[in-house]
């Protein structure tokens, strides 16, 4: 079911566009402006795609777009069906399965997240250096399909070392502010309670969000090779003053997103 559903989005896609696409890029909440970089080919929104859903918070658009940035071939998903919308874990990972049977080899993951560490400023990035899992479920639960991957896959570089100190020199040639950590996932929808963030920040984490890991997973499975960044946008909570929402976390995206498409473009041609 899950191959067969996937085939027939990749026919879709393919009855659309020709593209080969070397590098799969996932673009995270206010952080969608990257799409203006490339030289499109093709747009197709979510709902149009034979097995795709379309996201429903504000702020996440919803399309797949086949283009080039400097004439690398690219695929980029704008905007992500999260779990905590209610949707399964096979859904999450459908399109960054799908732009793996187009033929990507590598895949950037950017995402929003919470800043564990009290020193982080909104606006600072974080290149996830491992992850944990806390959001309850993994998307390769159930019967494996091994035309996409192994029934344990290894996860210990689960992001790939040497694109991960690229983007640690390229951000600092720029003079972005940045660190490396571990990305904690939660399911949400809610924000952490303090209880949690000190949670959290015992058991090594370093920023917090609601999404990536599954795509992640689904990836390593594939043989992909993997990075991430957070956009930290908020102190998460208990470290803040204020209570939390998600105007401010797209409202701070929105403010760095400049300063994140132009260090993204200049990575995607280096690699
Ligand atoms: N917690 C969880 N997810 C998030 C946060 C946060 O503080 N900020 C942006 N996404």
């Amino acid at each position: 079911m899950i191959q067969e559903n996937l085939e027939e989005s990749v026919a879709y896609i393919r009855s659309r566009s020709q593209l080969k696409p070397r590098i799969g890029i996932v673009l995270g909440s206010g952080l969608g402006a990257f799409v203006d970089e490339m030289d499109v080919e093709t747009t197709l929104p979510y709902d149009e795609i034979p097995g795709f859903i379309a996201p429903s918070v504000e702020g996440h658009g919803g399309r797949l777009l086949l283009g080039h940035i400097k004439g690398v071939p690219i695929a980029c998903l704008q905007g992500r069906v999260h779990y905590y919308e209610g949707h399964s874990m096979t859904a999450v990972v459908h399109p960054t399965r799908t732009i793996a049977m187009l033929g990507i080899e590598i895949l950037m993951l950017t995402n929003s997240a919470g800043g564990l560490d009290p020193q982080m400023q909104p606006g600072d990035f974080m290149i996830l250096d491992d992850h944990i899992n806390l959001m309850g479920d993994n998307p390769l639960k159930g019967p494996n399909i091994a035309q996409l991957g192994p029934r344990f896959p290894d996860m210990s570089e689960a992001y790939d070392r040497k694109l991960n100190d690229k983007m640690a020199d390229l951000l600092a040639k720029k003079s972005i502010r940045h660190s490396r950590g571990i990305y904690c996932a939660v399911s949400g929808p809610t924000y952490e309670t303090p209880a949690e963030v000190r949670y959290l920040q015992m058991i090594g984490g370093r920023a917090v969000g609601m999404s990536t890991v599954p795509e992640t997973i689904a990836a390593n499975h594939l043989g992909l090779r993997v990075c991430a960044l957070s956009c930290i946008t908020n102190p998460a909570a208990g470290i803040s003053k204020h209570k939390l929402s998600h105007e401010e976390v797209t409202q701070t995206a929105k403010l760095v997103s400049d300063k994140f498409c132009e260090f993204l473009k200049d990575f995607l041609v280096s690699i």
